[in-house]
């Protein structure tokens, strides 16, 4: 089998099919948004603060995946937030949901081909960093692609130079002003101090790290462990796209075999639900400056 009729080749989008998505999405609304924004596992409330919002949801969007996890709703939202508009992924898609890599990362494209200039990723993460606390937020300044390790890299095969170049460069992959502009609107906020700067390190998911795992990652540098958002930053810095990644810390992971800890999707779910108002306040600030 050569290359261009292996497996990852064949799940592929043609340019067409990312068009033919923007297309609709441009004669179904007036809007024109510069700002994307993916919300996290049950980060999605951002999407119902906007404001003269239009949703579309998944199934009903033409080439659009659909969202299966639990505390995803699964639709685009257009609108605007604190008077900026923008356009909010309400449900993302993962991997471990058993979408191949392209379709992961579909509506980065998509976004770009509506003409956003900025996309704000958020996740929920384990915090891997003995200094975090749960509840804080990690600005991510970088991140370990492990499925990129292991072959998952969504710009595998094909290069369609229409949307970006061969080899992008990824040392610069989120953006140090809008980290910056993040660092100062949560001291306007006065949330300054739950703020955490650190590098993110995907994993495909769905079972939760080894206690070896952990200490490995520790070692590798990585600050928080979550399970999303490296495909869409690759594919969003391919086409040009600024980013700004924001994981909120929902559970420490486990290092200590002595522990009776355990990670879970419920402690996930409930620190999102009681600290997600202030990463949408962040955001729905931080989006005024952009
Ligand atoms: N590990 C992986 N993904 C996660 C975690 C975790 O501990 N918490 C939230 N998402």
């Amino acid at each position: 089998m050569d290359a261009a009729s292996s497996s990852t080749s064949q799940c592929r989008y043609s340019y067409e099919e990312y068009k033919e998505t923007a297309d609709w999405l441009l004669a179904q609304t007036e809007q024109r948004p510069k700002v994307a924004i993916i919300c996290g596992s049950g980060l999605g409330g951002l999407a119902d603060l906007l404001e003269d919002k239009t949703g579309f949801p998944y199934e009903k969007i033409p080439n659009f995946p659909t969202s299966t996890v639990e505390g995803h709703a699964g639709q685009l939202v257009f609108g605007r937030l604190q008077g900026r508009e923008c356009v909010c992924m309400q449900g993302r898609f993962h991997f471990y949901e058993g979408y191949n890599i392209h379709k992961v990362t579909y509506p980065v494209r998509v976004f770009y081909l509506l003409g956003v200039e900025t996309v704000i990723v958020t996740n929920a993460a384990g915090g891997l960093n003995g200094s975090y606390d749960v509840g804080n937020i990690m600005l991510i300044k970088d991140h370990i692609n492990m499925p990129g390790f292991a072959g998952q890299n969504p710009l595998c095969g094909h290069n369609d130079d229409r949307f970006g170049k061969r080899f992008p460069c990824m040392s610069d992959a989120y953006d140090r002003e809008l980290m910056a502009l993040a660092k100062q609107t949560a001291e306007e906020q006065g949330c300054g101090k739950f703020l955490q700067e650190g590098v993110y390190c995907m994993l495909a998911g769905p079972s939760y790290e080894t206690i070896a795992e952990c200490r490995l990652l520790k070692v590798l540098g990585a600050d928080a462990v979550g399970m999303s958002t490296v495909p869409e930053v690759v594919v969003a810095r391919h086409c040009g796209l600024r980013v700004l990644g924001l994981s909120l810390i929902t559970n420490k992971v486990v290092t200590d075999y002595d522990s009776i800890e355990k990670a879970n999707h419920e402690e996930v779910l409930r620190t999102t639900k009681s600290r997600s108002q202030d990463l949408q306040r962040l955001v729905g600030h931080l989006i005024t400056k952009i």
